[in-house]
């Protein structure tokens, strides 16, 4: 029956999830085939910050190092400025994307990886680079237009731009990445919630060498306080660096009632000039263009055999930064499910876990990177005096005042400031994801979980099912670190234990099953010297985790179990269970 099918899994779009969907399926060896109506990959900026748990799913894929090449390192990335111009009077500085003092700390406790910097036209080639090496088909210039599904599989119609034929493929599944307009997620009727074009801005990618402005506060963003980029609910222009340190984009709120922002070349020179704070400044414009703020998720992600993730399912500001952070995640999240089901490991209700698990945090990011907007309010406060000819001028002087007003506004400025801390050091909405489906069974006997801190800002690490594996650091066989994220994950459902878990060392030989494997922490291999594990693992060492090949738990048994006849049903149900064969 293979022949009947061109492909397994038909992918529309060579974006962050189309790409990341096509590499993880490739690495698993799933015969898959991705299609954009572009001639290549992204061609402008877009994208850049890569939070932890993007970098992990590259380094799952064994792409992280590549990534790396091409980032601004982590400790490059966040001096952020509040300012009125780079070269003119700050503000304030915030420390961003955990590289402050205070944050540090728990950015690397919560994962191997670090926070990266890669711009999406340089992202885009090593993840279709790596799927093409490991087998994906490709094939540019080529336009989606329609599909049928039935009972089997789907057909789709292509048209080749290039010969103007049209074609049709078929495949078991078919993924729209389509991005934003995505016209899968129309032709399935997805329902959507929210707004689009609620908001536009304006972007300039430039050339010109700031180093001298950055060289010794570094980073990726900065906030420019100045009447030439006032307009919207952010209240201020952007310089954000692209290349370090002489490739950015300028950027500004415009108003939309009034058509497309002006972009002749003497305005979008002046504009930059002002936002650096040199009148002199060489600069050479390269693109201008313009995008809109939405605030919109669909409710499910999924009709039968068509899947769609990323930007066709949560479309949202760039604020916050977890567009393409997202959208690999939702790839990555079904790779494996599809997967397994080809594969045959799983039966097919496996596929129903990812809307059930992605849409929720789809929902969660638009309502996020939309408050990071409007969370600019109360810092506009303390620096603007409305109203007034010259507001900023105005507004700083009143700032500045040695009067009890200016106490009382720095004080204000200080907590619109803390107030960033959920755009910019936002750890936990990055990381705290937690999913309820079929694909996990929940410890009744844990209760709720609550959380000790606030779960926007801070990760709580559990081994709880529905939550990623914690990241600890344990000891391989050359002495050499390695995370429990590296002995789990590649494509295999892992079952976690202690040296006293004979048993369910045991159980999960006897299935000898191709996809699942054993770690005994402690054991030569992964060893806990550090006590890491010991202090996050939750469980007693003779019960186990059962950790999905996407990192998250799908199930536990938190007390011992010492007889094999326990082990072996518990573990067989467990299984059973999550790849839907109970
Ligand atoms: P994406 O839109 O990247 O890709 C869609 C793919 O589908 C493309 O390959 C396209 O060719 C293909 N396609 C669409 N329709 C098709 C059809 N009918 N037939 C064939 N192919 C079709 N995010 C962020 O986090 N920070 C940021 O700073 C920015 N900045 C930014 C600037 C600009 C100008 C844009 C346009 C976007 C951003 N973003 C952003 C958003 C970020 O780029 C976005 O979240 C991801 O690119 C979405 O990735 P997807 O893979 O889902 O879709």
């Amino acid at each position: 029956t293979q022949l009947e099918f061109d492909t397994d899994v038909l992918i529309v779009g060579t974006g962050p999830t189309g790409a990341t969907a096509a590499l993880a399926l490739a690495t698993e060896g799933i015969r898959v085939h991705m299609l954009s109506r572009w001639n290549w990959l992204a061609n402008t900026p877009r994208a850049h910050i890569t939070n932890q748990r993007a970098v992990e799913v590259l380094r799952d894929l064994g792409v992280e190092e590549e990534a790396a090449k091409y980032a601004v390192p982590w400790e490059e990335m966040g001096d952020t400025l509040f300012t009125t111009s780079l070269a003119g009077q700050e503000i304030a500085r915030l420390r961003t994307w955990g590289t402050g003092d205070e944050r540090y700390g728990d950015y690397l406790k919560a994962s191997p990886c670090t926070m990266l910097d890669v711009p999406q036209p340089l992202m885009e080639p090593i993840l279709l680079k790596n799927a093409g090496e490991r087998g994906a088909q490709v094939t540019f210039n080529t336009e989606y237009l329609s599909h049928v599904q039935d009972r089997d599989g789907v057909t789709v119609t292509f048209r080749n731009h290039i010969t103007g034929q049209d074609y049709s493929l078929r495949s078991r599944y078919l993924i729209g990445a389509d991005g934003a307009r995505s016209q899968i997620a129309e032709d399935i009727g997805l329902p959507f919630h929210g707004q689009v074009a609620r908001a536009g801005t304006a972007y300039v990618l430039f050339k010109a060498d700031l180093s001298k402005y950055v060289a010794h506060r570094p980073s990726i963003l900065h906030w420019i306080m100045n009447p030439v980029a006032g307009f919207g609910e952010i209240g201020m222009g952007l310089l954000r660096a692209v290349r370090p340190w002489d490739e950015w984009i300028a950027g500004w709120g415009f108003n939309m009632a009034d058509g497309e922002p002006d972009f002749s070349e003497n305005v979008v020179l002046e504009k930059i000039r002002t936002l650096v704070g040199d009148p002199e400044l060489e600069v050479e414009i390269q693109t201008k263009s313009t995008w809109y703020v939405n605030q919109q998720h669909a409710e499910h992600f999924s009709v039968g055999r068509v899947f769609c993730g990323g930007d066709a399912v949560h479309r949202h500001p760039p604020s916050s930064g977890l567009g393409s952070n997202t959208c690999m995640q939702d790839a990555f999240n079904l790779a494996w499910k599809l997967a397994y089901v080809i594969k045959g490991y799983a039966g097919e209700s496996l596929l129903e876990s990812y809307s059930l698990e992605r849409a929720p945090v789809g929902k969660q990011i638009v309502a996020r990177a939309n408050q990071s907007r409007k969370d600019y309010g109360p810092l506009n406060d303390t620096f603007r005096v409305p109203g007034q000819e010259h507001s900023i001028e105005a507004g700083l002087a009143r700032l500045h005042a040695p009067t009890p007003e200016g106490v009382e506004l720095r004080q204000k400025l200080q907590e619109a400031l803390e107030g960033k801390n959920y755009e910019f050091n936002a750890h936990g909405v990055e990381l705290n994801q937690r999913y309820e489906s079929a694909a996990v069974i929940p410890d009744t006997e844990a209760g709720e979980e609550q959380w000790v801190k606030d779960p926007q800002l801070y990760v709580q690490p559990t081994t709880r099912p529905g939550a990623k594996i914690p990241h600890a650091w344990l000891v391989d066989r050359t002495g050499n670190r390695t995370s429990t994220l590296d002995v789990t994950g590649r494509g295999r459902f892992t079952l976690v234990t202690g040296l006293a878990g004979r048993a369910w060392e045991t159980a999960a030989a006897e299935l000898d099953a191709p996809f699942l494997r054993t770690v005994v922490i402690g054991e030569k291999g992964a060893e806990d010297p550090y006590g890491a594990w010991h202090k996050v693992r939750e469980i007693h060492e003779a019960g186990a985790l059962l950790v999905r090949p996407d990192g998250y738990i799908a199930w536990r048994q938190s007390s011992p179990v010492w007889d094999l006849e326990t082990a072996r049903i518990e573990l067989r149900t467990a299984l059973d269970t999550v790849l839907g064969h109970a």
